[in-house]
């Protein structure tokens, strides 16, 4: 079965673009859909062409393999120019997502009859691209330009209703999308039914553009294709056609030679990589997961019941009193009401996903749960009598999970008789919320609990990352590096702010300061009270227990690095404490720049993560992206810390760690042994 094909249905043809999986515009497909168009565009019997495509969706873009590579023709804005010239009526059939080239491909015919399933969307920036094929200049053509920048700069799909109602899709199809969509085409008048979105014109005040980078400015800070969409959108309503489309172009290429698209579809690749785990495939099985339990109702407990509750799947939260466990069910109430008085969730689903929430403080009602999540006080001997007590309830082959952000989960499962069916599932606070899942395997989970793990996070739509066991993981073992370089910094002579700051600037949703505070900067302090003092430097946390100690615990006690009252201001004892603590240690204080201060929270992270490589605890470089990137907001434009390290080149990063190693002492600074030899090679 070729790629592209055509079949001649009496007066119709219907063009089938078959490319698994996703059928990516790739050039085979260029070339096929090129070639079909112009053979039964020059058929006599053809009154009208229907583009459908089969499998699991209509295309969902152009190939992303193939940005970055040497252009191969027919290029996709040609293959729009040629559809643009045919003059017979085009009405595309769509199902599944038809995103980005495969929605333009869309839009450049004359019509769009959708399955009452499909989303349709132009997530270019997604990638740090804008549409290249046409779309920043015929959505706002067919949808007007607010609706169009909406779409455009937000990336996210929208569902059939919405396309209705916008006017992207002339029909919905509830039953056989093929035959009515050749039935629709059929309908069309003889004359008028040829409706190129190209011939259209729009109008808009140019304020209007100025208002909307505005309104962007916050979500897409730092990010050069949301701004570059206006532009181009602009354009379509100043600009004949054909000068828009060379202006979108031009931007298109020179957005996909830059560093951010590079970075970011580097991630879009490591998301999708991280779930491929040696020796584990899609012939592993994976154990049914149709009841969850819960241990623990606080902030995360109760976050993680959502998770599952979001989805259809019952959850037995357990608490220690009734009273707790009512309190936990009104915290997952409030959340709740919340995401109704938003208009992100109905009432009606409110009721339904609160109906399959039970409350217990009985370990025996848990032994039906086929996934058992502990999130209870982060304290070994507690987690493992939790586990103990689990052993002894819990039906056989049901999988036990510990939500620990840094305990050995070998030493948790070791009070079971069963630690092949134990494994780490760490959630990030806020748990419903967070994209993220770093999912930790000890040395004994067997391969089907790893692969569940995987499965239930693609239902609950997070990004698993699997992690060996270690202090921390990946991802709380590199932030506290992050955070280390933050206090010693601090301690040299770098104001809060100052910190603060410049990893904004670098492109952080917040500084790290501003971020205990909003954590809590007693939780790190009661974790390091039951670690050894050869396990971290004590100095990079001394002005944090000191904060504690008078009563400074963050954004909840109303003062932490930061005051809050009406604004938010500098808590001055800060300063005070960190030049007590700084001649304590013997620190010469000094002016810090900004670029220093960068310089080592980046490469804190990078030296951490080789060395995390090369203990095996990551599978891989990406991986370590993805963790960095969805759980702590690296910004994505830059691509995780390692894709950047890649990016500021390895030699260059090794020679900077040895400058610190001189400067800050090798205790922390000693290269990783695989940078060493990366670098040697790079
Ligand atoms: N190009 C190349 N490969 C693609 C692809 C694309 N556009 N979209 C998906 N794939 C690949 C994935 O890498 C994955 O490969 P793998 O199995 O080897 O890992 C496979 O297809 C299946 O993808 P998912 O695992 O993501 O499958 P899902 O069912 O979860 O999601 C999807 C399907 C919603 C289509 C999702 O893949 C997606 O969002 N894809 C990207 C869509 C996109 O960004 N399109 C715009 C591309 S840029 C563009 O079109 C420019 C144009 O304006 C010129």
């Amino acid at each position: 079965m070729p790629i592209v094909s055509a079949d001649i249905r009496d007066d119709i043809a219907v063009i089938t673009i078959d490319n698994p999986p996703v059928n990516a515009l790739s050039l085979a497909v260029r070339s096929g859909l090129s070639r079909e168009l112009a053979l039964v565009n020059s058929d006599d019997r053809v009154e009208a062409i229907v583009i459908v495509c089969a499998g699991r969706t209509f295309c969902a873009g152009a190939d992303i393999s193939e940005f970055g590579k040497p252009p191969m023709d027919p290029s996709l804005p040609d293959l729009m120019t040629e559809m643009d010239a045919i003059e017979k009526p085009l009405v595309a059939a769509m199902h599944g997502t038809a995103l980005g080239g495969g929605f333009e491909v869309a839009l450049c015919c004359h019509y769009r009859v959708m399955d009452t399933g499909t989303k349709v969307g132009l997530p270019e920036v997604n990638l740090g691209l804008i549409p290249g094929a046409g779309g920043t200049q015929r959505l706002p053509r067919l949808i007007g330009v607010n609706a169009a920048l909406d779409m455009i700069t937000g990336g996210k799909p929208i569902d059939a209703r919405k396309a209705v109602e916008l006017g992207v899709a002339d029909m919905l199809s509830a039953d056989d999308l093929l035959e009515d969509a050749i039935m629709f085409a059929r309908s069309l008048p003889p004359q008028d039914s040829v409706r190129r979105v190209s011939d259209l014109t729009v109008h808009a005040d140019s304020e209007i553009f100025d208002i909307y980078k505005q309104k962007i400015a916050k979500r897409a800070r730092g990010f050069l294709a949301p701004f570059t969409v206006i532009e181009a959108v602009k354009i379509a309503t100043e600009m004949p056609f054909e000068e828009g489309i060379d202006f979108e172009r031009e931007k298109f290429k020179e957005l996909v030679a830059s560093p951010q698209s590079k970075a970011q579809r580097h991630l879009f690749f490591a998301e999708r990589a991280a779930a491929k785990i040696p020796g584990i495939d899609r012939s592993t099985p994976t154990r049914a997961i149709n009841s969850v339990a819960v241990i623990g109702g606080g902030i995360m407990g109760c976050g993680i019941a959502i998770n599952f509750l979001n989805v259809g799947v019952p959850v037995t939260l357990l608490e220690v009193s009734s009273e707790a466990a009512d309190a936990a069910r009104e915290k997952i109430s409030k959340i709740y009401r919340s995401s109704v008085s938003k208009g992100r969730m109905t009432e009606e689903e409110l009721l339904t996903n609160l109906a399959n929430l039970s409350l217990s403080t009985e370990y025996e009602e848990l032994s039906g749960a086929d996934l058992i999540i502990e999130a209870v006080f982060e304290d070994m001997d507690v987690k493992k009598d939790v586990f103990a007590k689990l052993n002894a309830v819990a039906k056989p082959g049901a999988i036990l999970a510990t939500n620990t952000s840094f305990l050995d989960i070998n030493d948790i499962a070791s009070a079971t008789s069963r630690p092949e069916d134990v494994i780490g599932l760490h959630f990030f606070s806020p748990a419903h919320i967070m994209p993220l899942l770093e999912v930790v395997r000890t040395g004994d989970t067997s391969d089907d609990v790893i692969a569940s793990a995987f499965a239930l996070a693609k239902n609950i739509r997070k990004t698993p990352v699997l992690s060996g066991v270690c202090y921390g993981f990946i991802a709380n073992r590199m932030s506290s590096c992050y955070g280390r370089e933050v206090g010693l910094l601090q301690l040299e002579g770098a104001g809060v702010e100052q910190i603060d700051q410049v990893m904004y600037d670098f492109g952080m949703p917040m500084g790290m300061f501003t971020m205990l505070d909003m954590a809590g900067i007693d939780i790190g302090v009661m974790a390091r009270a039951k670690l050894s003092k050869d396990d971290y430097d004590e100095r990079a946390f001394a002005v944090h227990g000191a904060l504690v100690e008078r009563g400074h615990k963050g954004q909840k006690s109303g003062s932490g690095f930061y005051i809050y009252d009406d604004d938010k201001t500098l808590n001055s004892e800060v300063e005070t404490i960190a030049e007590e603590m700084a001649e304590k240690f013997g620190i010469e204080r000094r002016t810090v720049s900004d670029q220093e201060i960068e310089e080592r929270c980046v490469l804190a992270l990078v030296n951490e993560g080789y060395k995390i490589l090369e203990e095996g605890i990551a599978l891989k470089e990406s991986d370590i992206d993805v963790v960095f990137a969805l759980g702590f907001g690296f910004p994505r434009y830059k691509g995780g810390p390692m894709h950047y390290a890649r990016h500021l080149g390895l030699k260059n990063c090794l020679k900077n760690i040895e400058k610190y190693a001189n400067t800050q002492g090798e205790r922390w600074w000693t290269p990783s042994a695989l940078l060493v030899k990366l670098a040697a090679e790079e």
